[in-house]
């Protein structure tokens, strides 16, 4: 594939596309050890056809963006989070963890390299950010890896769901992307092979995505394929499900320190029933690419719900996501710590 160059993209209609930028950080486990760290220019990887990755799925991944603030700059949004779910990944799948501190370097080290890919401030896009690590190395039996490959590489998108701050519709999957003592918790490449049919079915019947339930009986919302839900109830509640099967988003943990801290709301992590929706005056997708994404329908068994309204943001998803992309974007001050300068 040929590497594309910043001076070719056209930063104001970007979508969520794959490019093949100048540089890439790998690290190498062997013996033990992380080894042979640093930036390489080659996307192309070549492992061992027996690698645990692409038989059993030994395979985990991150997401998160690099922002680039009204003065030019570049910033991180709460890389150390990214950090540790990696390294909970990794322990859920027997793969070797990359320590904070590493992490962090290397996600700089990248974007540093790739700078000029990092969009210019104003609309939104933003340069995203993809750690992974794949089992490698000749194995057969169903049993961890000795060796395993840790990459970062990068490439500039603009919205996720096609929307934007307009909201689009979801409808509920029959399937299931994760059982409650399965790796719902983990950012495993296997949730979202399981998640690949049910969102193609939803994109043919002109949905953004599906929304799933509860694996043990399909009545409480868990989360879109990419994404948590929130739902903001008629008394100003924002209100995001529990469930030992979806990802810990740190997008929604943000949220809910903001509304409480930032906008003086309560909030709630708990069951949110499908066949209770009317509690809700507004609702919402959020994540690292989706960001908020307003929801405006939630299809379930042929009948839409509409939240808020089909074609405009609620006023309470509107702030929520200011304070958010103003914090990410350097424009307001967030608390200690969530902002990281590259
Ligand atoms: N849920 C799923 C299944 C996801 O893939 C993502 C994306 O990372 C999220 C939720 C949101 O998580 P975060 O806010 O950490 O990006
Ligand atoms: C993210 O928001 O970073 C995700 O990983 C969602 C999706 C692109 C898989």
């Amino acid at each position: 594939m040929a590497k594309v160059k910043a001076t070719d993209v056209d930063f104001n209609n970007l979508s969520f596309d794959y490019m093949d930028l100048p540089y890439r950080y790998q690290a190498y486990w062997k013996d033990g050890k992380w080894q042979d760290a640093g930036l390489v220019e080659e996307s192309d990887v070549c492992i061992s056809e027996g690698s645990t990755a692409l038989h059993y799925g030994q395979s985990d991944f991150e997401g998160l963006k690099a922002y680039r603030t009204k003065d030019g700059t570049i910033q991180l949004f709460r890389p150390d989070q990214n950090a540790v779910r990696m390294q909970h990944s990794c322990e859920r799948l027997l793969m070797p963890q990359v320590p904070t501190d590493m992490f962090v370097d290397a996600v700089k080290q990248v974007v540093k390299a790739n700078a000029d890919f990092v969009p210019p401030y104003g609309n939104g896009a933003t340069l995203y950010i993809r750690p992974v690590m794949w089992g490698v190395g000749g194995v057969i039996g169903v049993h961890p890896a000795d060796e395993y490959l840790f990459r970062i590489f990068v490439m500039p998108v603009g919205n996720y769901f096609k929307g934007g701050l307009t909201p689009t519709n979801f409808t509920t999957s029959e399937y299931d992307r994760a059982a409650h003592k399965g790796t719902g918790q983990s950012k495993v490449g296997g949730n979202y092979a399981a998640s690949l049919m049910p969102g193609e079915q939803a994109h043919q019947h002109g949905f953004s995505d599906c929304v799933y339930l509860d694996p043990i009986n399909h009545q409480k919302i868990e989360e879109v394929g990419s994404a948590n839900f929130f739902g903001i109830t008629k008394d100003d509640k924002f209100v995001t499900p529990k469930s030992p099967s979806i990802l810990p988003s740190i997008t929604k943990y943000s949220l809910l320190y903001l509304a409480e801290h930032e906008l003086g709301m309560e909030t709630e992590q708990g069951d949110v029933y499908i066949d209770d929706l009317d509690r809700f005056k507004e609702a919402g997708a959020c994540g690292t690419a989706a960001v908020i994404s307003p929801i405006g329908g939630l299809e379930h068994n042929g009948k839409l719900h509409v939240f808020y309204s089909e074609t405009e943001v609620g006023p309470v998803t509107r702030k929520l996501y200011d304070l958010l992309t103003g914090i990410q974007f350097g424009d307001v001050k967030g608390p200690e710590g969530w902002v990281v300068k590259v």
